[in-house]
Order: C-alpha cells, then sequence, then structure tokens
C-alpha cells in the first residue's frame, strides 16, 4: 500500500477561509425523509450537486461492538510501529499504515457488508485491505489516489474519531465539498469525486463542519478499493 500512497498526486494549495456555506437541500426523496445531508456541506448549491451522486457517507454503518473488533483486530500490528511524521514529500503527515488480507469471522462479515453496499456485484477489488492510522496531529493532504492502481470507487470506515474529508474541484480551487466523517461511519467516493476532485482529511486545528468545531482525535480507518478496469 505504500505504493499506493507513493503515487498520489499532491497537490499544493493555500489554505482557505470557509465564508460561504451551503448544504445541501434540494428535495430529493431521500431528504424528505430527513436521514441525511446532516453530513455534506460546500461553497455552492453548484458544487453540491455535482458530487451528490457520487458521495455518500452511512452515519453509524458499524456498532460500537464492531468497531472495537476492528480495533483489536488491527492494534498489534500497529502498534509495533511508529507515526511517521517527517516526510515532507508524502501525502500523509503523522500516520502509520498497514494492510491486511485475511480477517477474523466477525471483520469479514463487516468488511462483506462493505462491499455489498460500495461496489457495484461482480467489481474486482483489490485484495488487502488498507489500514491507515493518523495520529491525533496527523492529516491528510489533498491528493488523487493514483488512477493507474486503484479503481472508480473507494468505500472507508472511520473508527476512534470523527473527521472532515474536504473535496475540491481539480480545476478549481475556490470551491470545495465538506463531508462530515462521523466516528463508525462508512464513506464511499466514486468515479468524478475520486477522479476530479482532490480528498483530504483535514487537521485538528482546521476541523470544523458548519462552522461547527469537530475535535480529531487518533482515526484509523479501513479502506476498500476496487481495481482499475
Ligand atoms: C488514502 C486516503 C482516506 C482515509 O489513504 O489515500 O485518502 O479515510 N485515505 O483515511
Ligand atoms: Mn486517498
Amino acid at each position: 500500500m505504500t505504493l499506493l500512497i507513493r503515487v498520489v498526486k499532491q497537490v499544493q494549495r493555500k489554505s482557505f477561509q470557509c465564508h460561504l456555506l451551503y448544504r445541501f437541500s434540494s428535495d430529493n426523496a431521500a431528504l424528505r425523509k430527513g436521514h441525511e445531508c446532516k453530513w455534506l456541506c460546500g461553497s455552492s448549491q453548484e458544487i453540491l450537486s455535482a458530487v451528490r451522486e457520487q458521495v455518500d457517507v452511512r452515519q453509524n454503518f458499524i456498532s460500537e461492538e464492531e468497531e472495537n473488533a476492528l480495533f483489536k483486530e488491527v492494534e498489534p500490528g500497529l502498534r509495533k510501529k511508529r507515526y511517521e511524521f517527517d516526510h515532507w514529500d508524502h501525502a500523509i503527515h503523522g500516520y502509520k499504515e498497514t494492510e491486511r488480507l485475511q480477517w477474523g469471522v466477525e471483520c469479514e462479515s463487516i468488511l462483506r457488508r462493505v462491499r455489498a453496499v460500495a461496489f457495484p456485484e461482480g467489481s474486482p477489488l483489490l485484495g488487502p485491505i488498507h489500514v491507515l492510522d493518523l495520529d491525533k496531529e496527523g492529516y491528510i493532504k489533498p491528493h488523487i489516489d493514483s488512477v493507474k492502481f486503484c479503481g472508480s470507487t473507494i468505500a472507508g470506515l472511520s473508527l476512534l474519531s470523527d473527521s472532515i474529508m474536504r473535496l475540491v474541484p481539480e480545476n478549481n480551487s475556490a470551491d470545495w465539498v465538506d463531508l462530515l466523517l462521523s466516528r463508525r461511519s462508512l464513506y464511499i467516493l466514486r468515479d468524478d469525486a475520486r477522479f476530479k476532485f482532490t480528498h483530504e482529511i483535514l487537521k485538528d486545528e482546521d476541523s470544523f463542519f458548519s462552522g461547527q468545531k469537530v475535535p480529531r482525535h487518533r482515526r484509523i480507518s479501513v479502506i476498500c478499493r476496487n481495481l482499475p478496469v
């Protein structure tokens, strides 16, 4: 997986202030049911409409017990590693990572659920699951995952902490979309949201959603990807 991290395309960008906030507010059916878009905001309705079909966050996708089972399975491997802070050229700051092919029964059944909701049936998947552990001081800079190694969809479970994932169109860095990735949620990014937008995980000091502070603690993500076709 180091390979994936190394070949991401990084984008250097000035940090910017969020003056204008728009919550997604179309009258689509899901919104009328009142169970979503608590997790999506952005710089304009247009940009929200552009990504709306390609991003999803399922809050409380896993239970506390399931979070615990995943944590127990990845922690022994992670404990042996040190957080890496000093590679200025890396897309990720303050992290350690591992990948895992074989999982215990409970975790395997969680991952089966992830695959079932995130990927089209029969879509070839990257075998190993990527586990990324961000220190409280850690963050992920804007980047696009390698199109050579990763397919159209990425699905990630967030353990231990809430966080903000920001998407910015590659061709217009004035626009942005923020996803509130609550602890134990599953996020899915597809197609243009994967290829035409950079994604990043904000550092604690910048971690606000719709003007509200979202404290960033240590965060572990468990990420499934498909293969390029
Ligand atoms: C990555 C990445 C997001 C996450 O590893 O390329 O963007 O949820 N991770 O950790
Ligand atoms: Mn990425």
